[in-house]
């Protein structure tokens, strides 16, 4: 497992792709997508004819037509009209990615992925669910760590995810892990003081940080009756210094009060977004100032060296030695 051209990864939404086609980075080469007569299509994102890009032309009646000479091509990549032409329309075609929309996300892949793309860890219940698209000046393993560092909610997230007061409580920290995947489990955190615990959690019994190839970084808020809350971010390396990300924002749907409360949440979530996005670019734009100087890992920044063994498609060593930590938060 050294690739994730086998696997599915999230590259937009559906809600943004209406009338005109978009252009996404996806494996390091530019895609179009657009509203096909079968579904929503991928294809590279270059005319065949003069290299132009298809995702500047529009789409006629479920056909991509390039706004340089307006040829036409199908879902599939096959061209289907070359205008001024008589006669058949060789057999042109354009290389296209596999597609597959679940609850509003367009997954892609390059290669041959097995089964349905993982969406997030309340699939199949009743739920409530928020997406947002954000993208980063970042990489890819420094923004999924970013996501499940539990130790920088109290500086980045003043307020907002921790309290403002400085108590803090001791903390049992489980880390295990297998192929592609590591978890942290927090347990005997004392309710959490920031606006959005409060907001949104009764007890809070654990806390769970998880990271799965290829990008995928989630935290799950267990209560008493379950999983009360989570959040699942699909990350990509977009280009070199650019992370792309769709965030999922999943609550339990039994009622009003749980669509209030995940309607109340979604600004707050931006907010941390932002914040976060904030710390990422300064301190990736600071590293290229000192080029020989290489991040510390630090004895709380528990998931990044299995969070690296697994993007360079080894085991982490959480999968054969996992480990309990204990720490103030
Ligand atoms: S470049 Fe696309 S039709 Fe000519
Ligand atoms: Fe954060």
């Amino acid at each position: 497992m050294t690739s994730s051209k086998d696997f599915w990864q999230a590259a937009a939404l559906v809600k943004d792709l209406k009338r005109r086609p978009a252009r996404v980075e996806f494996g390091g080469e530019p895609v179009v997508l657009f509203k096909s007569a079968s579904g929503i299509s991928a294809l590279a994102d270059r005319c065949p004819h003069r290299l132009m890009e298809l995702s500047k032309g529009k789409v006629v009646r479920g056909e991509i037509e390039c706004p340089y000479h307006g040829w036409r091509f199908d879902g599939g990549g096959r061209c289907t009209a070359i205008p001024g032409h008589m006669g058949d329309v060789p057999g042109y075609r354009i290389p296209g990615l596999k597609t597959f929309v679940k609850d509003g996300v367009v997954f892609l892949s390059k290669g041959d992925p097995a089964g349905e793309p993982y969406l997030h860890p309340m699939e199949g219940r009743k739920t409530v669910v928020r997406l947002v698209r954000s993208s980063t000046n970042s990489t890819l393993i420094d923004a999924a760590e970013n996501i499940l560092d539990a130790t920088h909610t109290h500086f980045t997230h003043k307020g907002l995810l921790r309290g403002l007061s400085s108590k803090r409580h001791r903390v049992r920290v489980d880390i295990t892990g297998g192929p592609g995947w590591v978890e942290a489990v927090y347990t005997g955190e004392d309710r959490q003081h920031g606006l959005i615990s409060r907001l949104l959690e009764a007890g809070r019994v654990r806390t769970v940080g998880r990271y799965r190839f290829p990008g995928v970084a989630e935290l799950e808020y267990w209560g008493e009756n379950g999983l009360a809350l989570a959040t699942t971010f699909h990350l990509r390396q977009a280009a070199d210094g650019l992370v792309e990300g769709i965030g999922c924002l999943i609550g339990p749907n039994e009622g009003l009060l749980d669509r209030v409360k995940s309607w109340m949440f979604q600004p707050m979530f931006r907010i941390a977004l932002e914040q976060d996005r904030r710390v990422l670019k300064s301190s990736l734009e600071n590293a290229a100032r000192f080029p020989d100087a290489r991040p510390l890992i630090g004895p709380l920044d528990y998931l990044r060296r299995d969070i690296e063994a697994i993007e360079k498609g080894e085991l982490p060593g959480a999968a054969q030695s996992p480990r309990t930590a204990y720490i103030e938060l």
